[in-house]
């Protein structure tokens, strides 16, 4: 970024290429969508954790893969004032992994049912679904190796989508097995003999590290590789005993659970931790475009152990919360305020205020306007804020210790003494007084 040229966003403030503000309503749509998803997830007996923003580099290189798209060309990674190099996360499951080793996690519990929700960074090409700030709700199953856990975490993935308002039909669940260390050699290299005389279509990074990583092929977004992966041998027709058991065993639990899905050979996935189930979840819902992944996720029963930990059977997924936004019109947002306070001078507004405290205490949402404007355009402000009940104080009200309260959707006024106005508002608003 170059101090002569006047354009950079650095020198206009401007927020960084990729990342974006949230603002209202949006943001307010997000926080209803994570209020439904800490719903959801608790009633499948799952917690929140928290886990910082940067992590120690290597932690990354080693989970995610070394020749993957994002520890290969992604990472925001710096180094600190200690001269250490840090990333700021580009996903979440690795940073789940290293604090489940860190605290000894499988000590305290046979089984950890672990959610997070927070943004994640990636340098990638922006466009509409795809930043580089981005936020994700991501799950984690950790101590349970039977495919009946992956169904119900897909089951609830289905539900959490449909409670948030994604139109039924919308969505796509697709899923495959990548077997595990016994059957992935076997496929491997028939994958491999299968690429190698088409090795000139390839396109430049698959060219440079389809030997060491065949399966990203398969992963690839470039058309020629594309139609290459179509033709390439499936993972499926591989899969040793426990691994084709296990696949059974997950199906079998889908459809007792009546969770509809497509097999999708080509579902590798683009990070190299994942064993066995990999699925992803398309929308095409909204205004999402070509970024209508909406959830992925997988097994990774190796990956604790890689880590430095015992070893461990997991199986989780992540949903890009904007791209939830794009897909969506709703969740419907509650307004910003119930009640509005309108009144005329400081006098009349200051006998109300421990009112709309009160009101405020038993958890409706008041709004005191206190820009000392007109009565109208306070009213008008009200009605903008969506207030079913306005609660007016003019002079006169004020000497004879009433107050106003109309019903905004017809308009009716009722004038009651100060002291009965708590329970009167309540009542409007049809609100128990407990
Ligand atoms: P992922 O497929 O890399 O998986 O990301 C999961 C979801 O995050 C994607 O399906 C997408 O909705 C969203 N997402 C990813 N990159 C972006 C971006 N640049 N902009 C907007 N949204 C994005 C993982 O991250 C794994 N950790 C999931 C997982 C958890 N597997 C097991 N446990």
């Amino acid at each position: 970024m170059s101090e002569s040229s006047p354009k950079t966003g650095a020198e206009r403030l401007q927020a960084v290429k990729g990342m974006y503000d949230l603002l209202p309503p949006d943001s307010r749509r997000l926080a209803e969508i994570e209020r439904i998803g800490h719903e959801v997830l608790q009633a499948h007996g799952y917690a929140q954790v928290h886990t910082p923003l940067v992590e120690y580099t290597p932690l990354f290189a080693r989970s995610i893969g070394e020749e993957t798209d994002i520890v290969e060309k992604e990472m925001y990674t710096f180094e600190d004032r200690d001269g250490r190099s840090l990333t700021l996360r580009p996903e979440g499951t690795a940073s789940v992994v290293r604090a489940f080793n860190e605290h000894a996690q499988h000590k305290a519990e046979p089984v950890t049912l672990w959610y997070y929700i927070g943004p994640m960074f990636r340098h990638e090409r922006w466009q509409r679904g795809r930043y580089r700030q981005f936020h994700q709700l991501g799950v984690e199953a950790l101590g349970v190796a039977d495919p009946g856990i992956d169904a119900e975490m897909l089951a609830m993935l289905v539900d959490l989508l449909d409670r948030v308002g994604l139109p039924p039909g919308s969505t796509e669940l697709r899923l495959n097995s990548l077997g595990c260390p016994v059957c992935r050699p076997v496929h491997r290299e028939a994958l491999l003999a299968y690429l190698a005389p088409r090795e000139p279509e390839l396109c430049e990074d698959c060219r440079r590290r389809f030997r060491q990583n065949p399966l990203r092929v398969l992963d690839c977004k470039v058309e020629g590789c594309r139609v290459i992966a179509q033709q390439a041998p499936k993972t499926l027709e591989t899969l040793c005993a426990e691994c084709l058991e296990h696949w059974s065993g997950l199906v079998a639990a889908l459809d007792a659970l009546a969770v509809e899905h497509q097999v999708d050979h080509r579902l590798v996935r683009g990070l190299d931790y994942y064993n066995r189930t990999t699925f992803e979840l398309i929308s095409s819902a909204g205004n999402l475009g070509s970024q209508n992944t909406v959830a992925g996720g997988g097994r990774y029963d190796g990956l604790v152990e890689l880590l430095g930990g015992p070893s461990t059977p997991a199986v989780g997924f992540a949903m890009g919360l904007e791209r939830l936004l794009l897909a969506l019109d709703g969740p419907p947002l509650p307004p910003l305020a119930e009640v509005g306070v309108v009144t005329q001078g400081a006098e009349a507004r200051r006998s109300v205020l421990a009112l709309a405290r009160e009101l405020r205490r038993r958890g409706v949402r008041v709004d005191v306007d206190h820009r000392g404007s007109s009565i109208k355009s306070q009213m008008k402000r009200a009605n903008r804020l969506g207030a079913r009940v306005v609660l007016l104080v003019g002079g006169d009200e004020l000497g004879r210790g009433v107050v106003t309260l109309r019903r905004m959707e017809d308009s009716q006024q009722q004038e009651v003494p100060r002291d009965d106005a708590l329970a009167r508002v309540l009542e409007l608003l049809q609100k128990g007084q407990g």
